[in-house]
């Protein structure tokens, strides 16, 4: 462990009984000290449970561990996804730059600008209705079929930016192997105009090649012609030759590279769906986005850096506070996916316990990472963020301005975002509770019955990211900080945030266990527990 690490858990121990409350009263400067901007965007993390010293115990931290020439190494090209010998290069799909980004010596910019180049030209043409299905007639309906990082991004995009799109050239998405999600998505669209796209990284996994010959098959049950696949089918994927054997012509692939990663590859064809529907000047002004905090992220110093300081306060509460969750609440409603999407990001790459010297990690990673869309969440599960046992640090999330404001209605929900990280902060003590009830004429013993009850405690930990709009560049710096965060946070674990070996036992065991559910036969090859749900299942069918 870094000698900071030390030094940070003694840091923790003297903390004590300082509450939020009191380090605001003590010092007026203190958002001004703890708030940063990038253009329109602020990072209010002043309503942390931090001090000066605490920051710079964790910048120290970040130090010996070694983040800045992680963070280098990474932007080089350098193959720090070990377990995979890969480079981790999203950050190349958005390079806005002329600066080559070189893997094993050659410069992938050139293919990155040729895919770009690909995307514009077939997205135009769907939007503009040159692209044509086997009867000639314009596409109204893209489904993507995708699972994981094949969806969640593009999903959580195009919902975010649904103002942008065109209402008469709809997105759909279908993940789930549970036939009803295909089923679902299909009813009501016309095979004539509708597009899939099959989008699969590595174009084997089982969801998506299940549901893509489903969809192939509800084409052909109408189009009764081979030739149709052509027309409504196109892929995105690393591995052609699986593409040519699923039966796409590879003229109607769209690359992108190992690379890659899955929850990191909304910015690579995988954001086909996106240029559609919002058109591929938008979608660049997205990559804009993310370059622009890409470039935020290597240049700013450590203390003034938001994805670090993000990543660090996070760290802080994950290590030191025992915190074991994050909670992730855009004040935003076409941020409704951006929870769902971030636990990819977060819990799958930080979900680890071996280090990259394959040893086991000492201490806690990634946290269990929730979220809903305020004020929704308030009426849900904020009742134990205010008053529960656990310390639940959260972030919240919104725009000054929406796209829809009908009658100041959005005022209401910033009073809202407002509110709750001030009533996190303060809480009420049982002075303030008892004078409170005293008012609305309670006797003393109805006082003492109900005080404890209404008492918050507050000191309760959040950050603040506050917007102008939600326009294709802001949300693509959003995205981009919080990739980055994860990294700050991956880097000072020392574990491998690229990888994803945890999801592949269940994959293996489902692959086992399909065959045994052809027949009514019982099976007794695995435990009593397994053994039993099989055998119930098959009892229900018979
Ligand atoms: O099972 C996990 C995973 O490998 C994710 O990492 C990935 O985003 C998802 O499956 C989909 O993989 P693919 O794009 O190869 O179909």
């Amino acid at each position: 462990m870094q000698p900071s690490w030390q030094r940070l858990k003694e840091h923790r121990k003297a903390w004590k009984g300082l509450h939020l409350r009191a380090l605001f009263e003590q010092d007026r400067q203190r958002f001004a000290r703890f708030s940063l901007t990038l253009d329109d965007l602020l990072l209010d993390y002043s309503k942390n449970l931090i001090t000066d010293e605490t920051l710079q115990l964790l910048l120290q931290l970040a130090r010996e561990a070694g983040l800045e020439a992680r963070r280098e190494a990474m932007f080089a090209g350098e193959k720090i996804n070990l377990t995979e010998q890969r480079a981790v290069l999203h950050t190349a799909l958005r390079n806005r730059s002329e600066r080559p980004v070189r893997v094993d010596g050659v410069d992938v910019m050139p293919a990155v600008r040729r895919v770009l180049a690909r995307m514009r030209e077939f997205s135009e043409a769907v939007r503009a209705g040159r692209w044509r299905g086997y009867t000639d007639r314009p596409v109204t309906d893209v489904v993507n079929i995708g699972i994981g990082g094949s969806d969640l991004g593009p999903a959580m995009v195009c919902l975010a930016l649904a103002p942008y799109g065109r209402p008469d050239l709809r997105a759909h998405f279908v993940s789930n192997v549970d036939p009803t999600h295909l089923h679902d998505t299909l009813r009501g669209l016309d095979p004539e105009t509708t597009l899939f796209i099959v989008a699969s990284k590595t174009f084997t996994t089982q969801e998506t090649l299940t549901n893509a010959r489903a969809a192939r098959k509800w084409l052909l049950a109408r189009a009764h012609d081979e030739a149709a696949v052509a027309r409504h089918f196109v892929a995105v994927s690393t591995n052609e030759a699986e593409v040519r054997r699923f039966g796409i012509d590879p003229a109607n692939m769209f690359e992108f590279w190992d690379w890659v990663g899955g929850r990191y590859s909304l910015w690579s064809a995988i954001g086909l769906p996106i240029a559609i529907h919002i058109g591929m000047d938008r979608f660049e002004e997205l990559l804009t986005g993310g370059f622009e905090m890409d470039q935020h992220f290597r240049e700013a110093p450590l203390e003034r850096n938001l994805p670090v300081l993000l990543g660090l306060i996070g760290l802080w509460y994950n290590n030191f506070w025992d915190a074991q969750s994050w909670a992730l609440l855009p004040y935003d409603q076409r941020l409704a996916r951006l929870p769902a999407y971030c636990q990819q990001l977060d819990m799958e790459s930080n979900g680890k316990r071996t280090t990259l010297a394959g040893k086991p990690c000492r201490v806690a990673t990634g946290p269990v990472l929730f979220g809903e869309p305020g004020t929704n969440g308030q009426h849900a599960f904020y009742q134990l963020i205010h008053q529960g046992s656990r310390l639940v640090p959260c972030d919240f999330l919104a725009a000054a301005l929406s796209h829809n404001d009908h009658d100041g209605q959005h005022a209401i929900l910033l009073s809202n975002f407002f509110a709750q990280t001030e009533a996190l902060m303060r809480g009420k003590t049982r002075a303030e509770v008892e004078a409170e009830l005293a008012a609305e004429g309670l006797s003393k013993s109805q006082i003492r019955r109900l005080a404890p009850h209404k008492v918050f405690s507050g000191n309760r930990p959040t950050n603040s990211l506050l917007y102008r709009q939600l326009t294709p560049r802001t949300l693509g710096r959003l995205i981009a900080l919080y990739e980055h965060k994860i990294f700050v946070q991956g880097a000072i674990w020392n574990i491998n945030s690229f990888d994803q070996w945890g999801v592949e036992l269940g994959k293996q065991l489902a692959k086992a266990i399909l065959p045994e559910l052809a027949d009514n036969a019982p099976t007794d090859r695995h435990d009593s527990s397994t053994n039993g749900l099989i055998n119930h299942y098959k009892r229900l069918l018979k």
